[in-house]
Formats: C-alpha cells, structure tokens, sequence
C-alpha cells in the first residue's frame, strides 16, 4: 500500500530536476500521474519530450501508470487539456504540483521586457492556469454531491520570499506564487482542497552552475538531492495532510522549515507634515524585524534594504 494509492497526479516541468522526483515519488505510492514537460531549455527556449517520455518509461519500469504531457503551462488551454488529459486518462484528478519553471536572470536596467514577460508567464500564469482548471473542476464535482479530493502544490523560491540580486522577474513571481498559494487555500479550504508551497533549494540543472557546478563541495549534489523536496511533497499530496494549508515550506536536503508569512510589525502614530516623521519611521526601524536573507535568516549586513543604511 502507498500513501498516494488511486489518486491521480499532475505534475508540471516533470521531465528533469525536482519534477521528475515528485513524478517517480508519487508513482511510487501509488499515484497515477500525468507527467507533462515542455522540454525546452532553461531560459525557456525550445520543446522536446523526451525528458517527459523518459520519466513515464521510469514509472513504467517500476509497475506504475502514466502518461506524457507535452503542453506548456503558460498556455491557458493547453493547462485545461492537462487537467482533462488526467480526467480522461485515469477518470480523475486529485493532485496538481506546479513546477515547471525558466530562468532569465538579469539586473533591473539590463533585463528586456521578453526576459520579464517570459519568466512571469511561465511561473505566475503558469500556477494559475493548471491551478485553475483543477479548482473548476472540484468545485463542479462538489456542486454535483459527489467527493471530492483535492490538492495544490505549487512552487516558490528563497529568491521570490526572501529576495535575491538579478532576479526581480523571478524573484517577483515566485513571491506571486506564495500569495498566490495562500489565496487561493482560503478561498478552496471549503471544497477541502488544500492548497501548499515549497521554497526548494535543489541540484538541478538550473542551480547546479550557479552552486559551483563541477568546483561544488564534494557532496554537495547528494545532500541537497532534488528528492528531498519530493518527499514533503508527497506527504502533502497524501490523506494525512488534509488539514496542512496555506504554508510555504523551505526545504534544503533533509532540513524542512515553514517560511512564516508578511506580518504587520511596529506601529506608530503618523505626524501630518512629512516633515516630521524621520524619528518616527527611525524608531519603527529600530524596532521592526530585519529583512530576511537568503537563508531566511534576518540580514545582519551593512547596506541591506529593510534596515537603516
Ligand atoms: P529544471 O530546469 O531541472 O526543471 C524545470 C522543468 O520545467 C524542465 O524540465 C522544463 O522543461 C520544464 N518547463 C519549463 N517551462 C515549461 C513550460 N512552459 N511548460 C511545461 N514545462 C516547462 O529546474 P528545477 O530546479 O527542477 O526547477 C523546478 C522548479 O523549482 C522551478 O519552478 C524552479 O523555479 C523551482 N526552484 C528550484 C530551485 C532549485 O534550487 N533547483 C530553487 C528554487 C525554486
């Protein structure tokens, strides 16, 4: 027995990295998946569906059921046909991980309106399309009488909470994608799907140059092993996490944190001429949490927005 036995999956980006484990791990609890892959590069460019294939003829191997999807989730109707795909296919859907992304970073001044609007595209529209098909479809099921089983895993960064230089397209949608996610656990907790986060931290392809590629630690690519975001994933997929929502989990190898969301901080009185306020926002300051820095810690250096510099 699997902790996923007789779901049905969707998993987006499914063909290499973090997707490919939570495609191999949830098959291996049993789901039935829909493993999609746009199979292009990681800026984006280009298709191909072998990486998808490759990962399907895994499942295969291993006794499970899937199917190759080869749609981009930035697309609307291509979204719907995945939901539909998995409907068809396996006469359910049950769980939707939003995984697939690119990468084009740049500084604000050098980044091209087609390096923003495609990172946007793919990682905001792209959580909102397959999300949104999926929702339609509970929602329809729920109104019919019939029960309904539901869950959102959708897929943040440290860049987009925590925030990192170079990357305000990503960093700007991966942030959307955690609002996002708490948004829309409110509005479909009712229907008792549950909607969930991950902020990975990962070996993949598109991290493993920036981690140093082949100058990285000895080891490194094993601790932080792109499975270890599968396995909460997984459990968040599954029965026992039925009243789990609305986090963000941040995960780096077999570390797992909850990342606590915005919170509203000191509070002052305003003064009414502008004028006037440089103490008052000085003492907000003084008192108000640092900023986060990319370990999710607060940021102790000179310089960092979010404190006095
Ligand atoms: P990856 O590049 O190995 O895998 C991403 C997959 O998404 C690729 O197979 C690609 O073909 C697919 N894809 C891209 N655009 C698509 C589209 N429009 N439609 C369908 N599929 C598409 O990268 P990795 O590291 O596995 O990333 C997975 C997710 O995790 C991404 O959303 C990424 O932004 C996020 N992430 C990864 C981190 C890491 O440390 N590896 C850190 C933070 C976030």
């Amino acid at each position: 027995m699997g902790i996923l036995d007789g779901k049905v999956a969707l998993v987006t980006g499914a063909g290499r990295g973090i997707g490919r484990e939570h495609a191999l791990m949830m098959a291996s609890e049993g789901a039935k998946v829909v493993v999609n892959d746009l199979g292009g590069d990681t800026s984006g460019a280009g298709a191909d569906t072998t990486p998808a294939q490759e990962v399907v003829a895994e499942i295969e191997a291993m006794g499970g059921e899937a199917v190759v999807n080869g749609g981009n989730v930035a697309k609307f109707d291509e979204a719907g046909a995945m939901i539909q795909q998995a409907v068809d296919t396996f006469g359910d859907i049950n769980i939707v991980v939003n995984n697939a992304g690119i990468l084009r970073d740049r500084m604000l001044f050098s980044m091209s309106e087609d390096d923003w609007d495609a990172v946007i595209a793919v990682h905001l529209k792209g959580t909102y399309a397959p999300s949104h098909h999926a929702a339609k479809y509970w929602r329809e099921k729920a109104k019919a009488g019939e029960d309904v089983y539901g869950r959102i895993i959708n897929t943040a960064s440290p860049s987009g909470i925590y925030g990192n230089v170079g990357q305000t397209n990503y960093g700007a949608a991966k942030a959307g994608i955690a609002s996002f996610s708490v948004i829309a656990a409110q509005e479909l907790v009712k229907y008792g799907v549950t909607v969930n986060c991950l902020a990975p931290t990962a070996w993949s392809r598109m991290t493993a140059d920036l981690m140093g590629g082949d100058a990285a630690p000895e080891g490194l690519a094993e601790k932080i092993s792109p499975r270890w975001i599968a396995v909460i994933t997984t459990w968040l997929a599954s029965p026992e996490a039925h009243n789990v929502t609305g986090r963000v989990f941040d995960i780096r190898g077999d570390q797992l944190g909850i990342a606590e969301g915005w919170h509203l901080g000191p509070v002052a009185t305003q003064t009414d001429d502008p004028g006037d306020l440089g103490p008052v926002v000085a003492e907000l300051m003084s008192k108000a949490r640092l900023n986060a820095n990319m370990g999710g810690v607060d940021h102790e250096g000179p310089g960092f927005p979010g404190r006095s510099i």
